[in-house]
């Protein structure tokens, strides 16, 4: 018999289960707390590495998000609306981006000929395989798994952008950060993947697996960009 928790509850766990999901990242992940610690200058490397990522994950999560919304069309036409909506506003957050990186004289085709890394490639697998054995709900638990971090993260990282570059240089990640909290989009979230799961907790599993995706995104984008340029005795 599956328990169902009403969705204050089910915020509640969510909550907790994502605490010590950062926990984890924070006291495993080197370079974890660099974007949007304030004490220390943002590597430029590791910052424009990881805007270029975004984009890329912003264009294939845009795949898997339709591919769970054929899917929600079956398990839940009203909430498919909602998701509908939700992801249409997702697949422009691209250019946000975008616009920044040429404010670091970036093109977008130097974004697109970037070599994917691995993790992004296994997170988005993973998504893939997934919503085909469970349905939409792993491309919903992506989204409440980013919504959530960039509530509590993005405004910090964004400020220490800007006090390095220039307002100019982070336009886009600022509209992004307000946009997110003008259309409430963790709580909308929330509420499809509350109704989604039928208040299961079990499912919560799919959290934890994009979660450990995610720390092997950030491990991987240290090695690539901060730790050949480390002296032997500091890449620790
Ligand atoms: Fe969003």
């Amino acid at each position: 018999m599956i328990e169902k928790i009403d969705i204050n509850s089910y915020s509640k766990e969510i909550n907790g289960l994502l605490e010590k999901e950062i926990n984890l990242f924070f006291s495993t992940i080197p370079y974890a707390k660099h974007l949007a610690a304030s004490d220390e200058p943002l590597n430029e490397a590791y910052y424009i590495r990881h805007r270029i990522e975004t984009i890329k994950r912003i264009r294939l999560t845009a795949k898997t998000d339709a591919l769970a919304l054929s899917k929600m069309i079956d398990e839940n036409y009203e909430l498919a609306r909602r998701w509908g909506k939700y992801t249409i506003q997702e697949l422009n957050h691209d250019k946000m981006f975008l616009a920044d990186l040429k404010a670091h004289h970036i093109a977008e085709a130097q974004v697109f000929t970037t070599p994917l890394f691995f993790a992004t490639q296994n997170l988005i697998t993973y998504l893939e395989e997934s919503i085909h054995q469970y349905g939409s709900l792993p491309a919903v638990y992506y989204s409440l798994f980013v919504e959530w971090n960039a509530d509590r993260y993005s405004k910090n990282v964004v400020e220490k952008a800007k006090i390095q570059y220039s307002s100019d240089h982070v336009k886009g990640a600022e509209a992004h950060v307000n946009f997110d909290d003008v259309h409430d989009h963790y709580q909308i979230i929330l509420e499809i993947a509350h109704k989604l799961s039928h208040g299961d907790k079990t499912t919560f599993f799919i959290l934890c697996d994009i979660s450990k995706l995610f720390r092997d995104y950030f491990n991987e984008l240290y090695c690539q960009t901060v730790l050949p340029s480390l002296p032997i005795q500091e890449a620790i």
